[in-house]
């Protein structure tokens, strides 16, 4: 008998819904929340008022795509953290609803673990063990694959994530959130050794610190914007801030290879879309005679699969969870952490 499984992620601002059988991917989708463009940010509030109104009909929607009803289910998996509460609230709630009506187990997954599985739910195998470099705009991570469940957390940011660096210096820019993407394009004409930043050096050898180079980018950006005429400058320093986060990036990463045998080198989150920090990790891959191993770019940025796909894992290996699991913010990966 196949094992059915709904996966739902709501701890940001994606909505997401995905179903997996057997752990592959049946169906899939995601509604990205535009509004807070507006704010320059994410707004707690507004994300968990739109998970609330937006998943109910998307839970329809998918299982619609796949040609399945709720009676088929087997099992229900939602992200319970880390994340913001509110929105964590809508998903959890919504799937321990489901799973007391139609009697099924519940999952209740870490949404770094999806991340870290977001290969398998795209249907590679990720050779193991795996370095994995998590990069988004809530995590900047370096994690020890070993297994399912088998987690050495490394390091991570101490302050800012990459991408949220990416998208507050894009926004003195005068780049609209998310402004990750729109940064590195506008680097392609600009001049890297322009403005060097220096690249933050940190207790442990593999954690991240992006607060100092904001700082010193928006600086630089305040000088620029006085004493020049012209717009060439924005380029320059879109090129030297991108370069500055990579090194960092690749810093970490070289160390960690370095000190410990790896098959694979597994890159996910949102900023694992910047070309130049591909191009540099496949390099740096090479160098370490490992395998760079990539997400299809939908399952790079959060979405349901990975979540569906580790749910169906837990369901599988480690059991069900409780209907009292809350939702935490604040969740680690590791106790230990
Ligand atoms: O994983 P994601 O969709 O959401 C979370 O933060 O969880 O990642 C979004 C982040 C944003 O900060 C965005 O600016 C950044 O990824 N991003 C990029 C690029 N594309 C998206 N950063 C650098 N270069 C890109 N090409
Ligand atoms: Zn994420």
């Amino acid at each position: 008998m196949p094992f059915r499984v709904i996966g739902i992620e709501s701890s940001c601002d994606e909505t997401a819904v995905a179903l997996v059988e057997d752990g592959r991917l049946v169906s899939n989708r995601v509604a990205t929340q535009e509004i807070h463009a507006r704010w320059g940010g994410v707004v707690p509030e507004l994300a968990s008022r739109l998970h609330q109104k937006t998943l109910s009909l998307m839970v329809q929607e998918t299982l619609a795509d796949a040609g399945w009803s709720l009676s088929q289910l087997d099992g229900v998996a939602a992200t319970r953290g880390p994340g913001l509460i509110g929105a964590l609230l809508v998903g959890l709630s919504y799937a321990k609803g489901l799973a007391t009506a139609l009697n099924i187990p519940l999952a209740g997954v870490n949404h770094l673990e999806g991340h870290l599985w977001a290969v398998e739910a795209g249907g590679e195998t990720l050779s193991l063990p795996a370095l994995g470099l998590l990069v988004s705009g809530g995590h900047t991570e370096l994690i020890r694959i070993d297994g399912f469940g088998k987690y050495t957390y490394l390091g991570g940011t101490l302050d800012d994530a990459a991408g949220e660096a990416f998208d507050k210096v894009g926004g003195l820019l005068g780049i609209p959130y998310p402004a990750g993407a729109k940064l590195s394009k506008l680097a392609e004409g600009g001049d890297p050794s322009k403005h060097p930043f220096a690249v933050a050096t940190t207790q442990s050898p593999f954690d991240f610190s992006y607060s100092g180079l904001k700082s010193a980018a928006m600086r630089e950006i305040k000088r620029l914007e006085t004493e020049r005429d012209g717009e060439e400058w924005r380029a320059d320093v879109a090129a030297s801030f991108q370069d500055a986060v990579i090194v960092q990036l690749l810093l970490r990463a070289d160390r960690a290879l370095e000190n410990d045998s790896y098959r694979s080198l597994m890159i996910g989150g949102g900023v694992a879309a910047n070309k130049l920090l591909r191009r540099r990790l496949e390099g740096l891959a090479r160098r370490h005679n490992v395998s760079l191993l990539v997400p299809p770019f939908e399952f790079c940025t959060d979405n349901a699969a990975m979540i569906a796909y580790v749910g169906y894992r837990m369901l599988q290996e480690r059991g069900a969870d409780s209907l009292e699991i809350e939702a935490d913010p604040n969740l680690s990966l590791v106790p230990e952490w």
